[in-house]
Parts: C-alpha cells; sequence; structure tokens
C-alpha cells in the first residue's frame, strides 16, 4: 500500500487562514474518499477546538507526546466523522526549548509519522505561526506545503522569513519538499486591492519557483460560523459559493498532482 502523503499549511504570518486552509482540505479530500489524518500542531489549538467535541481539558494524549516520544502516535488518534485528527495542547509552546541541541530535532514529527502512513492516504499538518521547531519538523515530515496568503495590504510582510525557512529543509533535511503554491483567501473580485495583492504575488511566486492557485477563496462569514458551529464548511454550507470555490481548489490540487508538476 502507498504511504500518505504529507501536506503542510504553512506561513509565518498569523491569522491568513492556515487553520481554516487545514480543516477544509481535510474534510474535501474526505468526500472525495481519501482516508484522511488531520494534524494540529499550533499551541493556540484553534483546530482541536474545532474539531474535538470533548473538553479541550479531557485531552490526555496529544501531538506534544509524539515530538517528546512519550508513547506510540496512534494512541493520540481522535475521530471527528469523516477524518481523524491529533490534538495540541499548550505545552507544543516547549517544543523549542524542549528539543533545543537534540540531535534529531528536526526529525521528530517524521519519524512519528512513521507508524501511521499507511493507514492514510492524506496527512495534513496545521502549523503554528511562529516556532520555527515545529515549523522545521512540519516541513521535515512533508511531501508538499501549500502557503495560504490573506488578500489584504500587510500579506506579503514576512515572506522573506518564510523563504528562510524553507530553503534550508530543501538543502538539508528534504530535498524532496514541494512548494506547491500560494493560496489566495479572503479574497474579494470586486476590489482593485485584492487584484494588485494577486498581482504582486505573481512576482513572489517567482522568486519560490512556485505558482498561486488559480482558484482563489473568496471572503465568506461562512467559514468562521461552521468553525464556531464545530462543523465543516460541507456539512454547515454544502452548496454555499465559498464551499464551491474549495471543491474547485482541492481539484486543482490533485490536478497537479496528477501532471506531476
Ligand atoms: N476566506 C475567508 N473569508 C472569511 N474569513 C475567513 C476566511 N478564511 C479564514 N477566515 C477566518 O479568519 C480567521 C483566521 O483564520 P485561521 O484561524 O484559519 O488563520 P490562521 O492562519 O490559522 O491563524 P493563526 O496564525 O492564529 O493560527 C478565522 O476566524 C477564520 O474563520
Ligand atoms: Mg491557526
Amino acid at each position: 500500500m502507498q504511504n500518505a502523503k504529507v501536506i503542510s499549511i504553512v506561513n509565518f504570518k498569523g491569522g491568513v487562514a492556515k487553520s481554516t486552509t487545514s480543516q477544509f482540505m481535510a474534510y474535501g479530500l474526505a468526500e472525495k474518499g481519501y482516508r484522511v489524518l488531520l494534524i494540529d500542531l499550533d499551541q493556540q489549538q484553534n483546530t482541536t477546538y474545532t474539531l474535538m467535541q470533548d473538553d479541550l481539558l479531557d485531552i490526555e494524549k496529544s501531538i506534544y507526546d509524539v515530538f517528546m516520544k512519550n508513547g506510540n502516535i496512534k494512541d493520540t488518534i481522535y475521530n471527528a466523522g469523516a477524518i481523524d485528527f491529533i490534538p495540541s495542547v499548550p505545552d507544543m509552546m516547549q517544543i523549542d526549548f524542549e528539543l533545543q541541541g537534540k540531535p534529531d530535532q528536526p526529525y521528530r514529527l517524521h519519524e512519528g509519522l512513521r507508524e501511521v502512513e499507511s493507514d492514510y492516504d492524506y496527512i495534513i499538518l496545521d502549523t503554528p505561526p511562529a516556532s520555527p521547531t515545529i515549523i522545521m519538523n512540519a516541513l521535515t515530515a512533508s511531501n508538499d506545503c501549500i502557503i495560504p496568503v490573506k488578500a489584504d495590504s500587510y500579506s506579503l510582510n514576512g515572506i522573506g522569513l518564510l523563504s528562510n525557512s524553507i530553503k534550508p529543509v530543501q538543502k538539508y533535511t528534504n530535498k524532496n519538499l514541494k512548494i506547491v503554491g500560494f493560496l489566495l483567501g479572503f479574497y474579494d473580485n470586486r476590489l482593485l486591492l485584492s487584484k494588485g495583492i494577486k498581482e504582486q504575488l505573481e512576482e513572489v511566486a517567482n522568486i519560490f519557483e512556485t505558482k498561486i492557485f488559480e482558484q482563489t477563496i473568496r471572503n465568506a462569514v461562512a467559514l468562521s460560523e461552521a468553525q464556531a458551529m464545530k462543523q465543516s464548511i460541507f456539512e454547515y454550507a454544502p452548496t454555499g459559493k465559498v464551499t464551491n470555490d474549495i471543491r474547485t481548489f482541492i481539484n486543482e490540487y490533485l490536478e497537479g498532482e496528477n501532471d506531476g508538476n
């Protein structure tokens, strides 16, 4: 059986829809019949909050145990309807400190995933905005990386930082890491600003030697409403316009995989 493809959703900027993208990719791929594991790597626990029906204080095992090599990763897996997930805990804040100077520091997640890679078709990693060790681990464990970008005037600030963290991974810890593309979200095609950001992003994409996904994700309050209701967007608004943006985006991602580019 083929091993899971691991996709990290990264951007050093906060609030650009990393968690939202991780969630809709996970449920969107599941809707197409794939077996999906979504992992929350962020101490803020936003994805964990959305996916967990239980109280967050009841979490016994989490991704923290995988990083600390406490027991089997399979014991950290919960079910959330069409997908499985591994929750995060506030202790993830300590990871940079805990793993300092450890020779296998960038490989902890990669090693942990070995145990489950034949159980899934896709493993999606929701990353925190600013934790070098966790982002390094995510990128080292991934085949693909997708960079969500918010269509606003500050959206391209900090993109240099991202390039500085992806390059060493591609050079040293994961030569096969592919930057699949930028996904432009919070998009309003009536706004010149949104269009302007898209043009600027084209230049950045050239520097990263990647592309912008043709499909953008519109600005839609349904996404945060669904999260507040602890539902996937496919459940909350199955025929919504934004849900169709998402389905088209997922098809575009899958077509890119088949083209091998
Ligand atoms: N296309 C969109 N239109 C409107 N709101 C959106 C869109 N995408 C995401 N949001 C909302 O924007 C907020 C931030 O999104 P999200 O939490 O996914 O960002 P993030 O990058 O994970 O943030 P953080 O860096 O804090 O982890 C959330 O309330 C989410 O519901
Ligand atoms: Mg997030």
